[in-house]
Formats: C-alpha cells, structure tokens, sequence
C-alpha cells in the first residue's frame, strides 16, 4: 500500500485554530507566531483539504471595530473564493475572554449569558452567510471547579434556554443551520457540563427544537473520559444526531492532547474510521488537532497532512477488513448477522417468549463466541499484514 493522496472528494476539513495554534500551554508561552488566516487556506488548500471552519474569534480578534470587521470579512471571502474551500462548519469563542470565566450560557451572571447568546447570534449571521450548515457549540467554559459555586440543574435550564432561543432565531431568520455540541468532560473547567455523547444526547430530547440540535463529538474527549469513542459515534448515529465529528488523537484518560488524528490510540482511531463508513456518515470529516508545540510551522503542515493521510490509510484497512472473504466468514461465525434479526419475530408478544421452552444453556453457556478469531483478523488488517 502506498502513501494516499487527499483530495477534495474526501471532504477532510480543519479549524483555523488547529493549524494556528501557536503552542501556547498552562506552562509555557507561544513557540510559534501568528498565522494569517488567508495563509491557513491557502496551505489546507495546497494540501488538498475540503473545507475550513472557525470560531468567530479566530477570524475577526475579540473587540474588533465595525469597518475593520467588514474589511477582515472581505478578505476571507476573497480567500475563501480563490482557493475554492467552502466553510463547513462555524463556532463561538465563549471561552477565551475574562469575562467567560465562569461560563457563557451558564454563567452565574445574567448579563454575561445575554451576551454570550447575543456573540452566537452575531456569528451565526455570518456562518450562514459563508454557507456552513452546522454550528459547533462546545461548552468549555460550562461547569465548575468545585461544588456549591455551580446549581447544575439550574444551569442546565439556562442552558437549555440558550438553545432555545437560538433554536428560535435561526428559524426565523430562515437559516438552513443545525447545531452540534461538543461533550467534554473536563478541562479548561474541572468539570464541564454535559461531559460525555450520552449526556449532550440526554439534553438534547429536553429542548424546543431538538431536531435542529445533535452532537460533534471529538476522539479525544471521549477517550479522556476512558469511553470507547466509536461506540459512542454509533451511538449518535443510531439516533440520528451525528452532525458533525472532531477527529484527533489521544491516549488515555489525560491532558486533552487533541494529537494529529491516527497517532495516539490508533485501534480505536481503526475502529472510528470503520463505525463511521459502517453507518453510512456522510459529512464533513473534521480535524481537531494541536500540533505539539515542539514544531515550528513546517511541523504544523506535516501534522494537518498527516491527520489526512492516516484518515485514508484507516479508510482502505477498514474497507479491505470488511471485504475479505476470512473476515466474512469469522462475522458469521460470531453471530454478528443473527444480532440483526429482531429478537421478537412479526406478530410475537411477551407471552410468546415467555410461555417458550428453554434453550439447553449449558450447552449456549460452553459455546465459544469466536470473538478472539474476528478481532485478530482486524488487528491484522490494521498492521499491515494482510
Ligand atoms: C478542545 C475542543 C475545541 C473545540 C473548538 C470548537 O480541544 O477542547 O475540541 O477545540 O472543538 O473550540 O468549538
Ligand atoms: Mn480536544
Ligand atoms: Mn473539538
């Protein structure tokens, strides 16, 4: 197998902020400079990414007048326009600033919760104007380092009500915009709210619109909470709420290390990759990595590369996974398409199962599952042996 080459067809897309990181950490100050954002797409188009997305922060500093506004705008569009990247997907920065400190939606403080909604709204306009479809909403800030200082279930209220509200606004602006949250358990907050797929999953079916509202889960959130990161893709693609995905890399619970996508837990990135071609996802195929602040630019384009190249390389092991002949017949063999049959048949009640004879299940009991055959194969697939 060689080396793949992304193209637009992949529809692989970044955040200005992955590949604009600078390297700044709790400890350590910027190991890289600023990066100009038509730089940025000119650099992802070059590399043969799709598209690019942005928190409004990233494009327009915080503070910025009006005109200048304008001017920055016109200048990305230009950009955007010559190297022929759509915008996929847009976000807040209800983060950054002081005054997020204890939160945006679910601040304490009213006023700064009539401001967050009021910066969402502001940026929402534009994303629809650039033509994104999804609206990321990632609640860093949402939650609390210690107990009395945060009434979570009147948080969690405010944060419905900020859903609410935009939920309202986009459609009666007439805005073709869904929203996706993004779980985090933790970090920058030392625990922030709806931590996990199950939990944003949970809330969602609480809101007005919950249609308008599903889920951009990220690896490395998940897997920072010890949880299987594919199960919870497919968790959110049964329900019908994957929007939007973050992919990364992270090894174990930890530091959000958002590594380039396929370095850190490569298993779980294999089966990432599977459970998504699996369930048919069909969207954007979002990056949301850091390159480690050990690199210098050059290192940047080589990890926003790579996150490209190993989404590929995981592409064509899963497909040959699923395409070989031994690897069909060990499916069979764990009883994967029995799993699929409906456990009542057509017209069957309770009373059916429960007036049944029993199986033999000591016999059910010593069967072996053949499960050990069926992840070997995968393992091989995955290192290259097959
Ligand atoms: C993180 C988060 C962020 C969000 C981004 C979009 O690394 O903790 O993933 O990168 O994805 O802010 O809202
Ligand atoms: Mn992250
Ligand atoms: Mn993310």
């Amino acid at each position: 197998m060689s080396v793949p080459t992304p193209t637009p067809a992949d529809k692989f897309s970044f955040g200005l902020w992955t590949v604009a990181y600078q390297g700044r950490d709790p400890f350590g100050d910027p190991t890289r400079g600023e990066m100009d954002p038509v730089h940025a797409l000119e650099k992802l188009a070059e590399l043969g990414a799709y598209g690019v997305n942005f928190h409004d922060d990233d494009l327009i500093p915080f503070g910025t007048g009006e005109a200048e506004r304008e001017a920055i705008i016109e200048r990305w569009k230009k950009g955007l326009a010559d190297t022929g990247l759509a915008v996929t997907t847009a976000t807040t920065n209800l983060f950054g600033h002081p005054v997020f400190k204890d939160g945006g939606f679910t601040s304490n403080d009213r006023a700064v919760r009539r401001f967050a909604i009021r910066k969402v709204m502001r940026n929402i306009d534009l994303a629809a104007e650039l033509g994104a479809d999804t609206y990321v909403c990632w609640g860093g800030r949402e939650g609390a380092e210690s107990g009395a200082a945060k009434d979570v279930q009147a948080a969690l209220s405010r944060y419905k009500e900020a859903f609410d509200v935009l939920g309202d606004y986009v459609t009666e602006k007439g805005y073709s915009l869904r929203f996706a949250i993004e779980p985090k358990p933790n970090e920058p907050r030392g625990d922030i709210l709806l931590p996990s797929i199950g939990h944003a999953l949970a809330f969602i079916e609480t809101l007005e619109r919950p249609e308008l509202v599903g889920v951009n889960p990220e690896i490395g959130h998940e897997e920072m909470a010890g949880l299987n990161a594919a199960h919870g893709y497919a968790q959110a693609m049964w329900q019908g709420k994957l929007f939007h995905i973050d992919l990364n890399g992270q090894t174990g619970p930890r530091y959000d290390q958002d590594f380039r996508f396929g370095a850190g837990n490569a298993r779980g990135a294999f089966w990432v990759v599977d459970t998504l071609l699996q369930g048919g996802y069909d969207g954007p195929v979002h990056f949301d990595f850091k390159t480690p602040r050990t690199e210098d630019e050059a290192g940047v384009w080589v990890a926003a590369a790579a996150c490209m190249t190993n989404y590929l390389v995981l592409r064509e092991k899963s497909q040959a996974f699923r395409a070989d002949p031994e690897v069909q017949a060990a499916l069979e063999a764990a009883r994967l398409p029995e799993l699929s049959i409906p456990t009542l048949a057509p017209g069957e009640g309770w009373a059916d199962v429960r007036d049944e004879i029993d199986p033999d299940v000591e016999a059910l009991g010593a069967r072996g599952s053949a499960f050990e055959h069926l992840d070997q194969l995968a393992l091989e697939h995955l290192y290259g042996v097959r």
